[in-house]
């Protein structure tokens, strides 16, 4: 709402003396609501201040949000009808509810997401989970802002790794213990053909071929690779119900088997193709190295099938715009694959959201070896540790392993999401579980203080008395409330679900100091009653915020 404020304004100003850029500052508290530095527009016409002052006076348009206009120290100083804006905000949070900030920029225009996309018969990697997490925060806040979101998961379900990984079922492997640890067993065999092909190296000639069969649709083949492909989707589908994650298709790289020779021969047709030491490929020119899509021995490549990927979402979803999101070692991968696709002709948006790395003690976490065992393991930790956190704060609460399982899992991404996405990460469960500061659990925590105090008292709207929004402390956070559109705009804008982050942790900041100094509960009705509806609406915002980083809310903990 201030921000519509200033941008007309803004215009008033810009068109009336054709000028550009006049800065509308929102000076600290306790001062005017707005202000404008004249010192410029003085030096630039020669004239005083003053003088500035009263041109500028006679052009601001009075309307009922202008309480009055000042001249001070050389500033055009803005104070508004707090109250009217306080109400206007206010009741727009009591009326709206969760809705409230929802947006219809997207005009149901179609954008599809890919995400998570882990590669099967191998553990879930700590990228996939930043992956994840990114993703599911980034369709919730497009969906908000009415755009009709596509939830793709582009299993890593294909290529020669398959190929390896029958011979070595074949040579070594045992069904029970697959059935019991799919993805660790299969990563064993994994392990143990890269070991065996030091001394045989007939084998990797031997996974080509098994590989190329299975691309043939071998029937035993594909009953062990659909097998394969079975077991690892149940593990990474308890992964995903714990996270709270949705998809609408799990269509992964083998989904392209099919499309691939289309592709192929589309790219033909267009001239496009070049041989090269054998390999098929797609000359980018001076500024990118050539797309590879077919390989010696004829099969076809991670390219080639994001390529077909990307043909398949425009013609069957009719998205023109996908979002991929992956970690910041594909960059490069990507700016191939939108290259690509121009060539062809087509004008398609990749959208590479680009992520970094998680350490761990400032070092890269890695799922195999390294100090971290499987995430899994991790993410039962962090619910165990919050489920301590609990029992010692709360010990009477009910339903405490679904609190605990809220509050880990709300760490974990809360951890990711405060962050700008192209950085690096820290993991450490210890900071991230903390009650206190830059954390998950200190939003939850913030947000079930508020349900308290509404369990106890309940808010009747009539009775308010708006008055008390005009105060510094009231006002401040109701501005911050008013944001909250914008705010969600901004971070589709740069697909940065990071800044809504920010932003519910700031409000949390605010509600905290201000409870720290004012009680809820005070005799006045009118003022009772104003303070309740502002609590309300804090609490309103902060929960639609955590939902749209896909944390959960709790009404105790
Ligand atoms: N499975 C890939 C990996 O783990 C990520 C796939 C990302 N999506 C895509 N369309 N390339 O690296």
């Amino acid at each position: 709402m201030i921000e519509q404020i200033k941008k007309d304004l803004k215009a008033q100003l810009e068109n009336h003396f054709n000028i550009d850029e006049v800065v509308i500052e929102e000076p600290k508290k306790g001062r005017a609501d707005l202000a404008i530095p004249l010192f410029a527009y003085a030096k630039l016409w020669k004239t005083s201040p003053m003088h500035i002052f009263e041109k500028f006076n006679e052009v601001i348009q009075t309307n009922e949000i202008l309480e009055k206009i000042e001249f001070t120290n050389g500033f055009l100083n803005i104070y508004l009808k707090r109250d009217k804006i306080a109400q206007h905000i206010l009741s727009a949070v009591h009326l709206e509810k969760e809705h409230y900030g929802d947006q219809n920029i997207g005009k149901d225009e179609v954008v599809a997401m890919d995400y998570s996309s882990p590669n099967i018969a191998k553990s879930f990697g700590v990228g996939h989970l930043r992956s994840t997490v990114i993703g599911n925060a980034l369709k919730k806040i497009y969906t908000k802002l009415g755009y009709k979101m596509i939830a793709i998961n582009h299993l890593g379900d294909w290529g020669t790794q398959f190929g390896k990984m029958i011979v070595a079922y074949e040579k070594w492997g045992n069904e029970k213990q697959v059935k019991k640890n799919p993805i660790s067993e299969l990563q064993k065999l994994y392990v143990r053909f890269h070991d065996a092909e030091k001394t045989e190296p007939e084998l990797e000639q031997q996974a080509r071929d098994v590989f190329r069969a299975l691309e043939q649709n071998d029937e035993k083949y594909t009953q062990l690779w659909t097998w394969f492909k079975d077991e690892s989707l149940r593990e990474f589908m308890e992964m995903y119900d714990l996270l709270g994650v949705e998809f609408d298709y799990f269509t992964g790289e083998s989904f392209y088997n099919d499309k691939m020779d289309a592709v192929v021969e589309a790219l033909e047709n267009k001239g496009l193709l070049k041989i090269d030491q054998g390999a098929t490929i797609v000359d980018l020119g001076e500024d990118l190295p050539p797309a590879l899509i077919k390989r010696t021995d004829g099969a076809t490549l991670y390219m080639t099938r994001d390529i077909a990927a990307l043909i398949y979402r425009h013609d069957t979803y009719h998205a023109n715009h996908v979002l991929y999101v992956v970690g910041n070692e594909q960059i490069l991968h990507f700016k191939q694959l939108q290259a690509v696709t121009d060539l062809m002709g087509y004008h398609l948006h990749v959208d590479h959201i680009n992520f970094g790395l998680v350490l761990i003690d400032g070092k890269k976490m890695s799922t195999r070896g390294g100090k971290f065992k499987r995430l899994e393991v991790v993410i039962d930790q962090a619910i165990k540790e919050a489920k301590e956190a609990i029992e010692a704060k709360n010990p009477n609460l009910k339903n405490q392993m679904e609190v605990a399982k809220a509050v880990g899992i709300g760490a974990i991404i809360f951890n990711d999401l405060k962050n700008e996405r192209h950085l690096d990460i820290d993991f450490n469960l210890e900071n991230m579980l903390k009650f206190e500061g830059q954390t998950g659990p200190y939003l939850q925590y913030s947000s079930v203080r508020i349900a308290s105090i509404l369990r106890e008292n309940t808010l009747d709207i009539n009775l308010v008395d708006s008055t008390y929004f005009r105060e510094d402390d009231y006002f401040e956070l109701i501005k911050q409330l008013g944001q909250f559109p914008h705010i969600i705009f901004k971070a589709k804008e740069s697909n940065s679900p990071n800044q809504i982050a920010r932003y519910i942790l700031s409000l949390a900041q605010s509600f905290n100091s201000f409870y720290g100094k004012q009680r809820i509960n005070v005799e006045d009705v009118g003022h009772k009653n104003a303070n309740l509806l502002f609590i309300e609406s804090i609490r309103t915002v902060l929960n639609e915020g955590l939902r749209l980083l896909g944390i959960k809310v709790l009404d105790e903990m």
